[in-house]
């Protein structure tokens, strides 16, 4: 079985949330397996192209409406990441810095799909499957069945797996001519309310769709940003596989970012290292029980409660906790955090911007690690947490609720809260603040549970294996 993953994001090579982790690390896992698996991403400006070396395996031109590109595939020579990884290199359009964000958004990642596609009509030998990653990549699967040039590529089953159905990456019919021609009798199927929907095509012609967990899978059929009628008509060929993490790059006992590595015997001493450092660094008192949150300064991950929750929390706790920072979005949620943090200069501290370094310190730092989603696909966040000793204090959502099970259930490790709203997400402060004053010797145990959960890509890995078996023409 041989897979290509189509994706904008790959970590370490460009990350902005966890896309970057899925890709970066399941196709290590799926090798295991027994699959081949490829990846392919937009060669963006990035340190990882510049410091690398990489071969170049193909050369073409391509029309985008009526502008001409020369793109270039070039492959990484010494298989750094475990798997095969091609950069798409197409200059004067994807070569600048950062992923998402661009003007011109739209015309890169149809640059993107359409070099894709085009080198790989050119392959003698091809994958037994295309896995696309949401919308940037949603069109493959249409133009692999209705695009007149890529007749070749019928027979490759298609397969989507939706991150997040929040983003759809819409655009208006007057774009139509940026398309390679296709069969004009199919338009119905890219649209969705009058405009081209990427991920609405991708549904509606992968051979499968899949999302990053079984509770987000449900939650798409009444609460898919516009799509749920649609996910309910294809139910049949959709699934949810929990995602996992790359426990090589996640392990608190090697991790060359955290000041002192520890594992489930030594965490007391390591954790305890760990915090008193970050403590000294951000101004905080590491005898208070330490509460963070690392993310995208988004609605969706509840970030516009954060500075209510802090307050409300300091002030009912009188002062009993502390809180640490990490991530960039909304503006006014940035200039919202700065503000908050005059008021508790000692109790609260927040970093703005993407510290990759930083956010392991973090996880290893604090005690708790607090989750106030509106929407969770899966969040890898709370995964990362457990496996570093740190307690998760999460919204029932999403992959939450699959992750996380609260300690007054059996078995239960972590903090659930109903509502997305600040005085529930207090509660759940409350309530861990409790258990950090009140009850040491749980807590240890919990953190020793925690870390040996197995939340490794291998379960995830086995799954998309026999999804693909199920859909793959095997010659
Ligand atoms: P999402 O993909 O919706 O942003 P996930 O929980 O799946 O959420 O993954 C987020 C990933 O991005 C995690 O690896 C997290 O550590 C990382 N991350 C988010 N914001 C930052 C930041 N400001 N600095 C460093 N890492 C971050
Ligand atoms: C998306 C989701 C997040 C999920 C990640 C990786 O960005 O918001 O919940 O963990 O994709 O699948």
């Amino acid at each position: 079985m041989e897979v290509l993953h189509v994706s904008a994001e790959c970590y370490p090579v460009a990350k902005v949330g966890g896309l970057g982790d899925v890709v970066g690390a399941l196709p290590k896992y799926q090798f295991q397996a027994g699959c081949i698996a490829k990846v392919v991403i937009p060669a963006y400006k990035t340190r990882f192209f510049e410091t690398h070396e990489f071969d170049i395996v193909h050369q073409a031109g391509m029309w985008l409406g009526h502008q001409w590109y020369h793109f270039n595939v070039w492959k990484e020579k010494s298989n750094v990441l475990g798997f095969d990884l091609y950069l798409l290199d197409i200059p004067g359009l994807l070569d600048k810095e950062g992923v998402y964000g661009h003007y011109n958004d739209t015309e890169r990642f149809l640059g993107f799909q359409i070099a894709v596609l085009d080198w790989l009509n050119e392959w003698q030998h091809h994958p037994n499957v295309i896995h696309c990653h949401d919308h940037h990549t949603g069109l493959i699967p249409f133009l692999m069945s209705y695009g007149y040039k890529y007749g070749r590529l019928r027979d490759i089953a298609s397969v989507i797996t939706i991150h997040n159905a929040q983003y759809q990456g819409q655009f208006g019919w007057d774009r139509q001519y940026l398309l390679p021609s296709f069969d004009l009798w199919k338009s119905g199927l890219l649209d969705w309310n009058g405009a081209i929907n990427p991920l609405a095509a991708a549904i509606k012609c992968a051979w499968r769709v899949t999302t990053v967990s079984p509770s987000y899978m449900e939650e798409l059929y009444t609460s898919a940003n516009g799509l749920e009628s649609l996910l309910s008509h294809e139910r049949g060929k959709a699934v949810g596989i929990l995602n996992g993490i790359d426990t090589e790059v996640w392990d608190p006992a090697t991790d060359p970012m955290l000041p002192a590595n520890y594992d489930e015997h030594t965490f007391n001493a390591g954790k305890a290292e760990n915090k008193a450092a970050l403590c000294r660094e951000f101004g905080l008192d590491p005898q208070l029980p330490l509460i963070s949150f690392i993310g995208r300064l988004v609605i969706e991950k509840g970030a516009d409660l954060l500075p209510e929750i802090i307050g409300r929390s300091l002030y009912e706790l009188s002062g009993r906790v502390n809180f640490m920072l990490l991530g960039s979005g909304d503006a006014h949620v940035e200039w919202s955090l700065q503000q908050t943090r005059h008021y508790a200069p000692a109790h609260f501290n927040v970093q703005i911007g993407y510290n990759e370094a930083l956010s392991h310190r973090i996880y290893a730092a604090s005690d708790f690690l607090l989750m106030p989603s509106r929407v969770e696909p899966c969040g890898l966040n709370q995964l990362y947490s457990l496996r570093y000793g740190t307690i998760p204090i999460v919204r029932s959502v999403g992959g939450l609720k699959d992750t996380v099970t609260d300690i007054g259930d059996e078995n239960g490790f972590g903090i659930r809260f109903i509502h997305a709203v600040g005085w529930d997400a207090c509660r759940a402060i409350g309530r861990a603040v409790a258990l950090y004053e009140d009850q040491e010797v749980t807590m240890q145990h919990i953190r020793q549970y925690i870390m040996q959960l197995d939340h490794s890509w291998d379960t995830a890995a086995k799954q998309y294996l026999s999804l693909y078996q199920s859909i793959a023409i095997v010659p």
